[in-house]
């Protein structure tokens, strides 16, 4: 048994209803529901070693966090790690998004932002290295191996407004949210998703539905024939074997 199969239908529910939200209601989080998200935390069990930290904390009212997030809610998380360790980048994904899927799943809407802005991010957020220098970047910790301990990515926590949505957010949920590859085309070796096992492609078909940078999907799989190891590969240079 695992988080998943205990509560199929909470899961399921929150990666249909899911889609990245960019406009919120100025409204916290009930002491009750950020408690629930706190506690699940620990609870997120990795098949890799991970030195993943995730601090919950308050935005200000009218400070952007990111372009697309001139009015964030009250709630915001953030997603802390060595940076210099490519592997614990890669774990913020995985315990982000269960994280980030258990709060869709109790209503709360929220957005990965890699693009935040710094400058408000290393005010708001403690025990995060100050990027000095030259090459301090306004968006997000940096490109490529950046060394020390930063936030790889935040998200707000709140309730989607429907007023008032800015033109951006309409586009972006038109045109890219809910618009993913189909499983046949993230599998490799030509394995075709109507020759798999019943349970491997509701596993798969929930997988692909994950959120990434501009939707741009960059993991395929690799099916064992025991139907039960995956290499989970990126389009750029690395792969993880589950
Ligand atoms: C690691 C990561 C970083 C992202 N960074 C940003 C960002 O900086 N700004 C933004 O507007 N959306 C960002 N997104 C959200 C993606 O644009 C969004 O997931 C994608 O367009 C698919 O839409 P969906 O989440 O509604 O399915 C990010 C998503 C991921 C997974």
């Amino acid at each position: 048994m695992n988080i998943f199969s205990e509560n199929k239908d909470f899961w399921g529910n929150a990666i249909d209803s899911r889609r990245s939200v960019r406009s919120y209601e100025r409204t916290a989080l009930s002491l009750e529901t950020i408690k629930k998200i706190q506690d699940f935390v620990p609870t997120v069990k990795l098949p890799f070693s991970n030195e993943v930290k995730i601090v919950f904390f308050k935005t200000r009212e009218n400070h952007s966090l990111a372009n697309n997030l001139k009015k964030p809610p009250e709630d915001a998380v953030a997603f802390i790690t060595d940076t210099s360790n490519f592997y614990n980048v890669t774990a913020v994904g995985f315990v982000g998004q269960l994280v980030l899927l258990y709060a869709q799943g109790l209503g709360v809407s929220n957005c990965w932002f890699g693009h935040y802005f710094l400058d408000e991010i290393e005010q708001l957020v403690p025990d995060i290295d100050n990027i000095k220098g030259a090459n301090r970047p306004r968006f997000g910790y940096g490109k490529g191996k950046v060394d020390g301990v930063h936030a790889v990515c935040v998200s707000p926590l709140g309730y989607f407004k429907s007023d008032g949505i800015r033109a951006k957010d309409r586009i972006t949920s038109s045109f890219i949210s809910f618009k993913w590859k189909p499983l046949d085309d993230l599998l490799l070796n030509g394995i075709k998703e109507i020759s798999l096992p019943d349970a491997l492609r509701t596993a798969f078909n929930m997988a692909r539905k994950a959120p990434s940078a501009a939707n741009t999907q960059h993991w395929r799989y690799l099916i064992y024939s025991d139907n039960k190891t995956v290499e989970i590969r990126l389009t750029f240079d690395t792969c993880l074997k589950l």
